[in-house]
């Protein structure tokens, strides 16, 4: 595993958008995963700006989800997919069809599951996936105590997650209670997987992921098990290293 630690947020989304256009130009049909919350958005800014001032062509990008609430109405602005959309796919000009997600509104739920997994599979893989970490250590919706080899399944969202993820709507009782994410199983097949964490208050989960023993407890720490990780933090997410 390899850890950068960079002086601020704009600076790791520069560094990271940096290596995601040079995947670009090497492979411009390359699936991206992205990853949703406040952490990348400076990464997806940067990346939109290469892409307006020329410097890279993300015309044939592929772009693909994390994770998914469960049972939010369809279009509303949370959902993961509309925060995509939003925030990623339409900043780079993309197309809708650009992109793949898990599908929260399903009926059978686990068939939407096993289609994605098997999706990504038949899609080629993912090249290069972001993740954020949340404060209990999860990466996607994976949250503590989520085996190492689970696969893209339905996840109960803990107290605390839900707590975090409560200033993205109007009050914590509108904060889904049940998610899809793909599993750490999943996201460790991606050929190349990028974590960001800025910020104190993810200094405690960072260190137990770099330095901690590999547990199902911290399932970020599973990203040493990964050949090919870079976690990119800022001075005070780097501060309990
Ligand atoms: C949610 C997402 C994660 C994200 C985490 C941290 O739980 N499912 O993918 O990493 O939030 O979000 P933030 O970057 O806003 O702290």
């Amino acid at each position: 595993m390899e850890v950068v630690i960079v002086p601020d947020a704009k600076e790791g989304g520069e560094l990271i958008a940096e290596a995601m256009a040079a995947l670009l130009r090497r492979k411009p049909d390359a699936l991206l995963g992205v990853a949703t919350g406040s952490t990348p958005l400076p990464i997806y800014e940067a990346l939109a700006n290469k892409v307006a001032a020329g410097a890279v062509d993300a015309s044939r990008a592929r772009i693909c989800q994390l994770d998914e609430y469960v049972g939010l109405p369809a279009g509303h602005p949370e959902s993961y997919r509309s925060v995509v959309l939003r925030e990623v796919v339409a900043p780079l000009g993309l197309g809708a069809d650009s992109f793949m997600g898990p599908d929260g509104a399903a009926e059978d739920l686990q068939a939407a599951c096993d289609a994605y997994d098997r999706a990504l599979a038949e899609a080629g893989g993912v090249d290069l996936q972001l993740l954020g970490i949340g404060t209990d250590g999860h990466i996607g919706f994976n949250e503590p105590c989520s085996s190492l080899a689970s696969r893209t399944r339905i996840k109960t969202l803990t107290q605390r997650t839900r707590e975090d993820n409560a200033r993205f709507f109007d009050s914590l009782d509108e904060v889904p209670h049940h998610v899809i994410t793909q599993g750490i199983g999943t996201i460790l097949e991606a050929r190349h997987l990028v974590l960001l964490a800025t910020g104190e208050g993810k200094a405690d989960a960072v260190a137990q992921t770099v330095e901690g023993p590999v547990s199902a407890l911290v399932p970020a720490s599973a990203l040493q098990l990964h050949p090919h990780a870079t976690v990119v933090v800022d001075e005070a997410a780097a501060s309990e290293l």
